[in-house]
């Protein structure tokens, strides 16, 4: 039998953070009612393209599995948010990592992004088609986000992760998953102003709406990811006493805490970083994951429950049962352009952007794709 065993991990979070006072210089809102309601103090703003975090996030997974970008079979580019439709983003972090061989595909199921890229190459690596993979887990919410909405603006953050997946025959990786779509919601996260419906209208990209029924969602990710976690553990004859750690994808502690509570499982074995990143959507669960193994909490041999949510509203729970190695093999140089300007100045400019008379976001995006090389 052929498993997926994850070899490698890399993070790459943009260094500007935005606090909770931050956001109250310019909406209704304070740092009270942020950290009461959502657990949230600061979140991270990107300075750099999504495909260029995604790229670092992907180097440094790859020199943690001691492989080398052109022996990658597969990429994965899990997010919601593409520097571009078409050419898609994956072939993006392909060039700048200069993995020649791999097929590059995008994959977007909202805040579960990263984890259907899990099981999706999962799946590849176990049936054959390929030996080895990058999935990754990223967002740049900052661009599209409606600044001057404050049941939104207060939750998102940027950031990026990613894992190396390799063909082996011990029983680690991905071990189980529950994956689905309550569909019939999915009016209750909807952004409106980018994609083709919006066409040929006087809208440029920052020009957005969001529609978020807060309390509709919150209920429905807690029943989605607790059934599908009682699920995912039956289907692989596991008990919650026997779940070693719980990465669950953060979009609010209280969220959280109702899974963990529902599953039967203390917080001391779930892993939280809402109150630092706030929700990156897909970004969430990998960069959780490499924080978790940086902090040793990852034991080999570990099970991990992975419960997700997002638009859709799409959800999932996943097992992981990891491998013996917790430490990286290697470690990449690859680093973002250096930063200049604080989080809130990056959000003044997309917000300005969204007066009435829209100028355009030309002048704040960096190149995208000069081919810069981030792998060896
Ligand atoms: O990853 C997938 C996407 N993430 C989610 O789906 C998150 C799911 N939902 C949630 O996390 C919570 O529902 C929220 C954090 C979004 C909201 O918390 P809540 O406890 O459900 O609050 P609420 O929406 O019921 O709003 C309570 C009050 C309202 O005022 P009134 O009508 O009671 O006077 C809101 O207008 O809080 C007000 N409010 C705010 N006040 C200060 C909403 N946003 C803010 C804000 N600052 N940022």
């Amino acid at each position: 039998m052929t498993y997926a065993a994850i070899t490698g991990w890399g993070a790459c979070m943009p260094p500007a953070i935005l606090t909770n006072h931050d956001l109250a210089t310019f909406l209704d809102t304070t740092d009270e009612w942020i950290t009461s309601r959502t657990g949230m103090h600061e979140r991270r703003i990107s300075h750099v393209t999504a495909t260029e975090l995604a790229a670092v996030a992907g180097a440094r997974a790859l020199a943690c599995a001691g492989l080398a970008a052109g022996d990658v079979d597969l990429i994965i580019y899990g997010g919601t948010s593409n520097d571009e439709l078409c050419p898609n983003s994956a072939s993006g972090v392909q060039v700048m990592l200069g993995a020649p061989r791999a097929a590059s595909i995008d994959l977007n199921t909202a805040c579960t992004s990263f984890c259907y890229g899990l099981a999706t190459a999962t799946a590849m690596i176990r049936t054959g088609i390929v030996r080895n993979a990058l999935v990754i887990g990223v967002e740049l919410i900052s661009r599209y986000m409606d600044w001057s909405n404050r049941n939104v603006a207060v939750l998102f953050g940027d950031g990026a992760a990613a894992v190396v997946l390799q063909s082996s025959d011990r029983e680690e990786g991905m071990i189980g998953a529950v994956l689905g779509c309550d569909a019939g919601a999915r009016q209750t996260l909807r952004v409106r102003g980018v994609g083709c419906a919006y066409a040929g209208l006087d809208i440029s990209f920052g020009d957005t709406i969001w529609d978020f029924d807060g309390p509709a969602i919150f209920k429905r990710a807690v029943q989605a990811m607790s059934e599908a976690s009682t699920r995912v553990l039956r289907a692989a004859g596991l008990t919650a006493d026997q779940v070693d750690l719980v990465v669950p994808h953060q979009a609010n502690l209280r969220i959280i805490e109702s899974v963990a509570k529902y599953a039967g499982i203390p917080m001391d074995r779930v892993i939280v970083t809402v109150h630092k990143y706030g929700n990156m959507s897909a970004a969430t669960v990998p960069v959780a994951l490499v924080e978790a193994l940086e902090a040793r909490r990852v034991k080999p041999g570990g099970v991990i429950l992975i419960p997700a949510f997002g638009g859709g509203l799409t959800y999932c729970s996943l097992l992981v049962r990891w491998g013996e190695r917790v430490t990286p093999l290697g470690q990449s140089d690859a680093e973002l352009a250096r930063c200049t300007q604080t989080a809130l100045e990056l959000v003044n400019q997309v917000r300005a952007n969204q007066d009435p008379h829209g100028r355009s976001l030309k002048g704040l995006m960096t190149p995208v794709l000069a081919e810069m090389r981030v792998g060896r």
